[in-house]
């Protein structure tokens, strides 16, 4: 049988609409999209793996077809553990493209039935990062144009408390 769910593995620290928009996009060609939340320590995450969860339920609750989960260790072990087959990545740029090679390569070796599979960004989000906005937002930058409305209060919040 055809695989009809695909896993869309990342930080999310916190998610933008370049991840909306490649979810959206994977939600018209898979019956289910499993957004699968890294949660290996690293002390330099702005959000907490609960708060990013928190925010990707928010910011998804209009697709039905999303599931939002999380992962620690090996991305590979959980799409053992999880059954499914398909990982999904954006690519911005030919940066990303030198990373993704990478991890696309070194997963299929470490597990040879997972496929990554890749989506060019939409132009108006190449140029958008989890890191940029951060960074604008710890300098009180103006942020509404990269991140769901639905969370932009807590991401202002969480850096002006900082
Ligand atoms: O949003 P990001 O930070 O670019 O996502 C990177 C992510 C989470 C997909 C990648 O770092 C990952 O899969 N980490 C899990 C650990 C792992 O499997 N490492 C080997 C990959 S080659």
């Amino acid at each position: 049988m055809k695989p009809n769910v695909c896993v869309y593995p990342g930080s999310f620290d916190p998610v933008t609409l370049g991840h909306l928009d490649i979810i959206k996009r994977a939600c018209a060609i898979f019956a289910e999209v499993r957004v699968a939340v890294l949660n290996n320590p690293d002390k330099t995450k702005a959000f907490s793996v609960e708060e990013r969860i928190a925010m990707l339920e928010k910011a998804c609750q209009n697709l039905p077809n999303v599931r939002i989960d999380s992962f620690s260790g090996l991305l590979v072990s959980y799409m053992r553990k999880t059954g499914a087959g398909i990982v999904i990545r954006g690519l911005r740029s030919a940066g990303d493209f030198e990373t993704e090679f990478q991890m696309a390569q070194m997963n299929s070796r470490l597990n040879e039935s997972v496929e990554s599979l890749f989506m060019m960004t939409s132009p108006g989000y190449a140029y958008i990062s989890s890191s940029i906005i951060k960074q604008i937002a710890s300098f009180g930058g103006d942020i509404s144009a990269f991140v769901p409305d639905c969370i932009l209060p807590e991401i202002i919040e969480r850096f002006q408390n900082r």
